[in-house]
């Protein structure tokens, strides 16, 4: 079943690949007002072969969500290099990384990330419409993509209209929409049920078996960060195994 969605779904060509990463010495946290910054991530180093999937797990509060932002190309590191695929974010200036961040990214955000005023659908469309997807083919694969999660039925649902593990697989299918070469995803299975989190965990693997997606998942969940390749740590701002 995941497979054929993955051929089906990912509706990408079989020479598209995930990307390696590549981080060394990454440093990284937050500027505060009359004070030292919070130093969030410390001198870490992270190798990932393409096509890997790694979950990352650690309190709340250990960095994260930082890291997948790092990773994502939403900051730059304030120190260390970070390459991905044939990338270099700690030098690309914000327009590269913009393009970067469509061209390369799913990006599963812990708290959904979805525009209040557009429907489940389109949401899901405007992802594609970023990435220059001609129109015709974006609503028909959003809705394959909504489809795939479960949600058909509520397409033209607001945002305000949905549940918080609605919001969340629209969230994915997002994600998913422009068959990204790196997935990354925050807490994606933190608001659904059983049932649904298996679904979404199928998916999310499809998208790697179907064209060796890279993914990295952060998640407090043991069943999830058991289901990938391997498992990283961060504790105190230091990446671990
Ligand atoms: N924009 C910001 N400004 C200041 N501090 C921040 C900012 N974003 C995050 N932090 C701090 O950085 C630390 C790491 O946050 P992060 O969101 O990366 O943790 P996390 O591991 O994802 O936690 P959770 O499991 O709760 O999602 C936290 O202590 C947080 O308070
Ligand atoms: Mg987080």
């Amino acid at each position: 079943m995941a497979g054929e969605f993955a051929t089906e779904t990912t509706g990408v060509s079989a020479d598209v690949t995930g990307v390696a990463i590549q981080a060394r010495g990454i440093t990284h946290g937050y500027p505060r007002h009359g004070q030292s910054d919070v130093v969030v991530l410390k001198t870490i180093d992270l190798m990932l072969e393409a096509g890997e999937r790694v979950a990352i797990t650690g309190r709340s509060g250990a960095g994260k969500t930082t890291l997948l932002a790092l990773l994502g190309g939403l900051e730059r590191p304030q120190h260390g290099s970070l390459r991905v695929g044939a990338d270099d974010l700690s030098t690309l200036d914000g327009d590269a990384l913009a393009a970067y961040r469509c061209n390369t990214v799913g990006f599963v955000f812990q708290h959904f990330g979805l525009l209040g005023s557009l429907t489940a659908l389109e949401n899901v469309e405007l992802a594609m419409a970023v990435a220059s997807t001609p129109r015709r083919q974006r609503s028909a694969r959003a809705r394959e993509l909504l489809d795939a999660v479960g949600l058909s039925a509520r397409a033209d649902h607001l945002p305000s209209a949905l549940s918080g593990g609605e919001s969340q697989r629209v969230a994915i299918a997002r994600a998913l929409a422009n068959a990204p070469r790196l997935l990354l995803a925050d807490e994606p299975t933190g608001n659904l049920d059983d049932e649904s989190s298996a679904l979404v965990l199928d998916l999310l693997a499809a998208s790697a078996d179907g064209h060796g997606c890279t993914i990295v998942v952060a998640t407090h969940d043991e069943a999830v960060a058991g289901r990938w390749d391997r498992r990283l740590v961060l504790d105190d701002g230091v990446l671990g195994s």
